[in-house]
């Protein structure tokens, strides 16, 4: 699979569009590119690089062929459609929530546990936008110290939701510009001028989201026992996924050294000079593939405490770039 055939399923969405550009700044070798959404797109046009496409409804017809489909599409049309392309000896990279507590799908952040990508099948999936930085983030302080317990609060973005909410978010500006009444019809509270820990299914008592990230985090760290508490929040900010993080090592750190491990640690990029006022926020992230890393500090709350916070694109890292990254892997056979 030197130069693959791709097909990238939800090529009109948020983080298809994203996935676009990413395989294209990357150069990512194609024999052919297939570009695929609902029956609402057959015939759109879409630019990817230097060259149009015209835009069809999936279908395994389509799909026949292709050595690698990128899934940005939901879970229902990655349930119907990936084993399609396993089956005919591809390999599916899906974004969605469809495979990733599935044993024999690898869940992978390559910074993290690229090895995982050995066990696949013909899917491999990607996982949720927080469970990518967070597990990025949480990697490097695991191996040097050994982690107790997790806290963290979400800070994400309205594309986390997908185009529309974006879409919803900019009218929602307009009309408060305009003194009209905004109006929510996509999320259930207006989201501008807001901040809403809710607009995700519940399960009991917590939200899908809150649920997935934890599951996920635990699986990419493998530390199925990890202790860990989240509140998932979305705030009226376009792109670029936050979080407040609270540690409770094993081994003591102290602030200084465990600035030194997520110095080094790759993915990272260190913003941590708060005097300065040089700190993450995701108006800086935005467009960027690294996740920013900054108030680092001990956390005097709990023992072997550490504290920071992150921001990170949740449609790069968080989907585009974690899913081109695995499969520049699977072309090198690493
Ligand atoms: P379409 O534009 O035809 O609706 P976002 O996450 O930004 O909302 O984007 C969702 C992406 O998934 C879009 O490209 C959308 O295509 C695509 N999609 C949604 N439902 C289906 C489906 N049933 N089959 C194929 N693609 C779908």
């Amino acid at each position: 699979m030197k130069r693959p055939v791709v097909a990238v399923v939800g090529a009109t969405g948020a983080a298809g569009g994203t996935l676009l550009r990413v395989l294209h700044e990357r150069c990512f070798p194609m024999a052919d590119l297939r570009l695929l959404a609902s029956e609402r797109s057959e015939g759109v046009r879409v630019v990817a690089g230097e060259s149009e496409h015209v835009v069809h409804a999936v279908s395994d017809a389509l799909l026949r062929g292709i050595d690698l489909a990128f899934f940005a599409a939901g879970s229902a049309t990655a349930r119907k459609h990936a084993p399609t392309v396993a089956r005919d000896g591809g390999v599916a990279v899906d974004k969605s929530s469809a495979y990733r507590m599935d044993p024999e799908v690898p869940l992978v952040v390559p910074e993290v546990n690229a090895e995982a990508l050995h066990t696949h099948r013909g899917i491999v999936a990607n996982p949720n936008c927080v469970a990518i930085p967070l597990a990025l983030t949480l990697a490097p302080l695991q191996q040097a110290f050994g982690l107790r317990q997790v806290t963290c609060a979400t800070y994400q973005a309205a594309s986390g939701a997908g185009r529309d909410l974006v879409a919803e978010l900019r009218q929602q500006e307009r009309d408060d510009a305009s003194d009209a009444e905004p109006h929510a019809r996509v999320y259930p509270h207006v989201l501008h001028g807001n901040v809403v820990p809710g607009g995700w299914r519940m399960i009991g008592d917590d939200t899908e989201e809150e649920v997935k990230v934890i599951a996920e985090t635990r699986r990419v760290l493998d530390a199925p026992d990890l202790a860990m508490s989240i509140t998932t929040v979305r705030v009226p900010v376009a792109v670029g996924h936050s979080a407040a993080v609270f540690v409770e090592l094993v081994r003591d750190a102290g602030g200084e050294d465990a600035r030194e491990v997520l110095r080094a640690a790759p993915g990272i990029l260190l913003v941590d000079e708060p005097a300065a006022q040089r700190y993450p926020t995701p108006r800086a992230v935005a467009g960027t593939d690294a996740v920013h890393v900054g108030r680092i500090r001990r956390d005097p709350g709990r023992e072997n405490g550490i504290a920071f916070f992150f921001s990170g694109d949740n449609l790069r890292k968080g989907a585009a770039t974690n899913a081109v990254q695995v499969a520049e892997l699977l072309l090198s056979g690493d």
